[in-house]
């Protein structure tokens, strides 16, 4: 099998875990460069790591620039785990030399961002895969087979929402931070990625208007960032050109420990929700194409075809299933397994969401890189 160099350029917690995922568990990856604005990410022991990279791949040469590392590294991939709203730049200049890419989500942080890595993309001899590991998850795996089935028919409404509870000064809080800001900064709706990306994997149209509303602050002035006005809870609605309407609920400061990701999807013919409650995550479906009665299994992340794996790790085994089918279809030359397409169709309506809610609610059109209608500015 072809050994792939692979780099990556941001070592917060999640490079270094998708780093060492690929490094210690796929034989033909050489992980090859990492590249941080701080070398003690690379050299020292980090949080939630047994070793630092260096430790664990002594050949992985250290950039702190990351032209550098694109130019004198020879990869075939480069990781891209920057903070949720500086992605699109890496991508497009590891695409410009044709150089495989694996990002993260949300993809990019504005329409301009979209227009410049959509056409890059196209010029490009290389794939960019988009790191959106909820796609992978088991809930997502059902639904989709659900639909296929037949089982569920055709969706007509849905719903998610990714409640993450926040102590304002817990050790957890500090340490997500450690490196950036982009938890600090980023309006919660914009990181929509995670709840629309499974969903929109059974609709056959892009979402196409949304309004949004924000709730305000109500909690004491210190806990929040005063670079930001962001709300305690967002509620977006989005339709899309048939009529199909998918209500989703972020937040940002929140005192409800529940339990993260939600989704509910209504079709003519079934019903499918995972509910995640204190630790309990379930999975219910009911479909009047079978027995009609509604049926009751466990929602862990694992995706079925990885169930048993030692190896499968990294947010209950989503992160290697995305890892693995992303290096195979480098290895084989397939197309991306979650596509740049995917990637903005789940990324921009957040963007378009953040806009509405500024605008108190009001109705806006979103349109896509691909579209006609297509335009840089809301
Ligand atoms: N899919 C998931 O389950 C999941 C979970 C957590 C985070 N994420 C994503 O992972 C990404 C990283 O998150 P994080 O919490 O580790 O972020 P972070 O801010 O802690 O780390 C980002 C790193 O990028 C580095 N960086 C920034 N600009 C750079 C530059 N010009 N050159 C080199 N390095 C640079 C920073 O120094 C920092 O170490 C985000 O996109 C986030 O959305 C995904």
């Amino acid at each position: 099998m072809k050994k792939l160099r692979v780099g990556v350029v941001g070592l917060g917690h999640r490079g270094r875990h998708m780093f060492l995922l690929a490094g210690d568990k796929f034989e033909f990856v050489v992980p090859a460069a990492a590249c941080d604005l701080f070398p003690h990410n690379f050299y020292e022991q980090q949080w939630r790591c047994d070793r630092s990279i260096a430790e664990a791949y002594p050949d992985c040469v250290f950039y702190e620039n990351y032209d550098e590392m694109l130019e004198k590294a020879a990869l075939d991939i480069v990781i891209v785990e920057t903070g949720a709203d500086v992605h699109a730049d890496f991508i497009i200049k590891a695409l410009e030399k044709n150089i495989n890419v694996l990002t993260d989500i949300p993809v990019v942080a504005n329409l301009d961002e979209a227009d410049r890595l959509w056409k890059a993309a196209q010029k490009s001899k290389a794939m960019v895969s988009v790191g959106a590991n909820p796609n992978e998850q088991k809930f997502t795996v059902m639904l989709r087979e659900f639909y296929k089935s037949g089982e569920l028919g055709k969706p007509y409404y849905m719903e998610a929402e990714y409640i993450h509870w926040s102590l304002p000064r817990s050790e957890e809080k500090i340490k997500l931070n450690e490196n950036g800001d982009w938890r600090k900064l980023l309006c919660p709706i914009r990181y929509c990625t995670h709840s629309l990306g499974p969903l929109l994997t059974v609709l056959s149209e892009d979402l196409r208007r949304v309004s949004c509303m924000g709730t305000g602050q109500h909690g004491p002035r210190e806990e929040y960032d005063p670079r930001v006005i962001k709300d305690d809870m967002s509620c977006a609605q989005f339709q899309t050109e048939s009529g199909v309407v998918v209500r989703l609920l972020r937040n940002g400061r929140c005192r409800a420990k529940i339990g993260h990701h939600n989704y509910r999807v209504f079709g003519t013919e079934g019903y499918m929700e995972r509910i995640e409650r204190f630790e309990k995550p379930v999975i219910r479906y009911n479909s009047q194409k079978s027995d009609g009665e509604l049926h009751e299994v466990g929602g862990e992340f694992m995706p079925p075809a990885y169930a048993g794996n030692p190896d499968a790790i990294g947010h209950g085994g989503m992160d290697y299933a995305m890892m693995d089918k992303f290096l195979r279809a480098v290895q084989n030359g397939d197309p991306a397994p979650i596509s740049l397409r995917e990637g903005l169709a789940m990324t921009l309506p957040g963007i378009y969401a953040e806009e509405s809610s500024k605008r108190g609610g009001e109705v806006i059109t979103m349109y896509y890189p691909w579209d006609k209608e297509w335009k840089t500015k809301i």
